[in-house]
């Protein structure tokens, strides 16, 4: 099922006489391919869970549509639009086993007992919690009920699965485990899946599309890949990678771009003042390089070597580096120096900081 968004906007009203009136999404247009894994993809606030939930009708735009394949389904209520939920807090019954959980959209749609057995069972397995089907919710873990959640989502063969921070109650180890167990399901299921996080790896690692946001505002779409190697604007790429894009102040002055007073690399860019972005891994070390940076520490982080440094001149932002050579350290003089990978150094409009370079 494809999906298709056009202008949507939804505006809370205020909620009292002093109040703003709150623009949540914001003349969003996207297309979700039929069968992918789409990644919505901001800080808090910024409008996904909003957007997900006028998606699935619980929630209705000020004005925009919203297509399944040709239909619109703007106006559709709810449970006439064959989505499946999972929310971040498993909203499982309490009281029910997790066969009774999992059943329970199909009984409630009366359909036969045997049929919703052997449904709930089929969706059991894909989510692989067979065994676990006359236990109570209390006597699982997060994990567990997370993916009795998905499961009960899916058991109504649902066209679209949303999925509004499904990790974010699970600890660190589970969280990767689980992420790998939904890009799986959705593989196997290959139902068009949208997936609201604002955990940038988690977005990165497991979506066909990432749909990147800033205050109810769409920033940028693309595959993960593509938005790290080309980012729009200086949000969007500080928003994405581990460690995070280093940042300086900097000037482009006859073709050569300045940090401080070297002229760290060139560029065909025309004269102005910027923000010159470095991605830590587009740093190579070289006792002659054209970029000098203070020395603070060196982390080593097993197969990768990251070295944290303070850029010695007026502006001291912590520079973080992922290098694969060794450094010579001079306890005498702490200064290293770097030339830069061309490919990951983007530059910035000063005041717009939109992309340039
Ligand atoms: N029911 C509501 N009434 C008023 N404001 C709301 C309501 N729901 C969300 N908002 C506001 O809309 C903005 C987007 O919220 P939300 O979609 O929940 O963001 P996210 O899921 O990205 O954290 C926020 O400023 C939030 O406070
Ligand atoms: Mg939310």
């Amino acid at each position: 099922m494809k999906i298709t968004i056009q202008n949507l906007t939804k505006k809370f009203p205020a909620r009292n006489k002093k109040g703003k009136e709150v623009v949540a999404v914001d003349n969003m247009s996207i297309e979700i391919p039929s069968g992918k894994l789409v990644g919505l993809l901001g800080p808090s606030g910024c409008g996904k869970s909003t957007s997900l939930f006028m998606i699935s009708g619980l929630e209705s735009p000020t004005s925009g549509k919203i297509f399944f394949d040709d239909q619109d389904v703007t106006t559709l209520a709810a449970e006439r639009r064959g989505v499946g939920l999972v929310f971040q807090n498993y909203a499982l019954y309490p009281h029910m086993t997790v066969e009774g959980n999992i059943m329970f959209p199909l009984t409630n749609m009366r359909l036969p007992k045997e049929e919703a057995k052997q449904r709930a069972l089929e969706a059991a397995q894909l989510v692989q919690i067979e065994d676990l089907m006359q236990r109570k919710p209390s006597e699982l873990s997060g994990g567990q009920q997370q993916r009795v959640a998905i499961a009960r989502a899916l058991v109504k063969m649902p066209n679209v699965l949303l999925l509004d921070e499904p990790l974010s109650n699970l600890d660190a180890r589970l969280r990767l485990q689980t992420r790998e167990e939904i890009k799986r399901i959705q593989r196997e299921t290959g139902i068009t899946t949208v997936f609201v996080t604002h955990d940038q790896e988690e977005a990165m690692s497991i979506c066909d599309i990432m749909v990147v946001m800033k205050l109810g505002v769409v920033q940028q779409v693309g595959a993960p890949q593509a938005i790290y190697d080309n980012p729009t604007n200086l949000f969007v790429a500080n928003f994405l990678g581990t460690p995070p894009i280093n940042i300086f102040e900097g000037e482009v002055k006859s073709g050569k771009i300045y940090i401080g007073d070297e002229a760290v690399l060139d560029t065909e860019v025309p004269d102005q003042k910027v923000y010159v972005g470095i991605r830590p891994e587009g740093f190579i070390y070289d006792e002659n390089g054209a970029f000098s940076l203070n020395l603070d520490h060196i982390e080593v982080m097993g197969r990768d070597k990251t070295i944290v440094t303070a850029h010695g001149k007026s502006q001291k932002p912590t520079v973080r580096s992922i290098i694969d050579s060794d450094i010579y350290v001079n306890d005498q003089s702490p200064v290293v120096k770097f030339n830069l990978k061309p490919n990951k150094v983007f530059l910035f409009n000063a005041e717009t900081e939109e992309r340039i370079r």
